[in-house]
C-alpha cells in the first residue's frame, strides 16, 4: 500500500491525478498539498471526491494539507504547481517563475520524504527535471519528468483515428523536449507490429501533416478550452501507478542524460525508460536514423541553454 503527495493538488491537473489514482486498490493515502490561499478550496475538493468514491466503495485516505511535514513517508511525490501555459506561449517563457516554486518544493520534498520518487508535470518539464534533480539532491533515477509520455499517447491517437484502427494496435514513441523540439520516432512506430514506413505503403499517409497536428496538439486543446487536462492528469498518472506497483513497463519520460544517449550530456529530454519501484531502472538504448538524431541534438542544446539561464 501506497502513500503518495500532489503538491499543486487546486489545480486542474492535480486534482484530476488525485481523484484518479484515489481509485487503485495499491495507494491508500494521497497528499493534497496546496497553498493557504487555496486550502479551503482542497478541502471541498477533498470532501466531494470522498462522496464519489463511497459510490464505489472505496476507501483511500484523503488528506488536504498546506503543511511539508505531511510529505512524511511517501513514496511519491507529484509537483504538478506552476504557472499555467497560455495559447500562443512556448514552455520556455513559463521557465523562470516555476523554477522557483519547483525549486522550493524540491528542498521541501528532500527534507520530508527523503526517500520519495519526485515526479514533475510543471513546464517546461525537462528544464524543470534538472531544477528539482539538483535542488533535491536525489540520484537521477528519483527525479522524473512527463513530458514525452503524453506526446507519445497524442501520436498514437492520431495515428489509430487516421488509420481507423484500435489504438492499443499502434505503438509509437515520442523523444526529446516535451515542446517544440520533441522528437517523434517514425522509424520505431509499428502499427499491428508492421513498420509504419511500411504500412504507408498500402495506406497512404502525410506524415509531415501528422507531425504538425501532433506539435500543437496541446496548444490546440488549449486554444479551446484554456488547458489540457485530462491527457496530461492520465499520463501522469499512469506514470505513478507504474512505479508504486513496480510493473517495469517502458514510458517515455524526462531524465537527466549523461551521455547515454551519444553526445547528449548535463541536460534532462524525454526517452523511453523501465520504471519500476525505485524510479528509473535503466534506459532504453536508441538506435535513431540521422535525421532523428539530428532532431535530438537540437532538441538538447535547446533545452540546456533554457536550463543554465534559468539557473544563473
Ligand atoms: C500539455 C502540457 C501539460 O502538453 O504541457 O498538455
Amino acid at each position: 500500500m501506497a502513500k503518495i503527495a500532489i503538491m499543486g493538488a487546486s489545480g486542474t491537473i492535480g486534482k484530476n491525478v488525485a481523484f484518479t489514482l484515489a481509485k487503485e486498490d495499491s495507494i491508500d493515502e494521497i497528499v493534497l498539498f496546496a497553498r493557504e490561499s487555496s486550502y479551503e478550496k482542497i478541502t471541498g475538493e477533498v470532501l466531494d471526491m470522498y462522496d464519489a468514491l463511497a459510490a464505489e466503495d472505496m476507501d483511500c485516505i484523503l488528506t488536504p494539507t498546506c503543511s511539508y511535514e505531511d510529505l512524511e513517508g511517501c513514496e511519491v511525490v507529484l509537483i504538478s504547481s506552476g504557472i499555467p501555459r497560455k495559447e500562443g506561449m512556448s514552455r520556455l517563457q513559463l521557465a523562470i517563475p516555476n523554477a522557483k516554486i519547483v525549486s522550493e518544493y524540491s528542498q521541501a520534498i528532500a527534507k520530508h520524504a527523503p526517500d520519495s520518487i519526485i515526479l514533475i508535470v510543471t513546464n517546461p518539464v525537462d528544464v524543470m527535471t534538472t531544477i528539482a534533480l539538483k535542488m533535491s539532491g536525489f540520484d537521477k533515477n528519483r527525479v522524473i519528468g512527463l513530458g514525452n509520455h503524453l506526446d507519445s499517447l497524442r501520436l498514437k491517437i492520431i495515428l489509430a483515428q487516421y488509420f481507423q484502427i484500435n489504438s492499443g494496435e499502434i505503438n509509437t514513441r515520442v523523444i526529446g523536449e516535451h515542446g517544440d523540439h520533441m522528437v517523434p520516432l517514425l522509424s520505431y512506430t509499428t502499427i499491428g507490429g508492421v513498420l509504419l514506413h511500411n504500412f504507408v505503403k498500402s495506406i497512404p499517409l502525410d506524415i509531415d501533416e501528422v507531425v504538425k497536428r501532433l506539435r500543437s496538439a496541446g496548444n490546440t486543446i488549449i486554444s479551446k478550452k484554456g488547458a489540457t487536462e485530462y491527457g496530461p492528469s492520465y499520463a501522469v498518472s499512469n506514470l505513478i501507478k507504474t512505479i508504486v506497483n513496480d510493473s517495469r513497463k517502458i514510458l517515455t519520460v524526462s531524465t537527466y542524460l549523461e551521455g547515454e544517449v551519444e553526445g547528449v550530456y548535463d541536460v534532462s529530454l524525454g526517452v523511453p525508460a523501465i520504471l519500476c519501484k525505485n524510479g528509473i531502472k535503466s534506459i532504453v538504448p536508441l538506435k535513431m536514423d540521422e535525421d532523428e538524431k539530428k532532431q535530438f541534438l537540437d532538441a538538447a542544446r535547446a533545452v540546456k541553454k533554457c536550463t543554465y539561464l534559468v539557473r544563473e
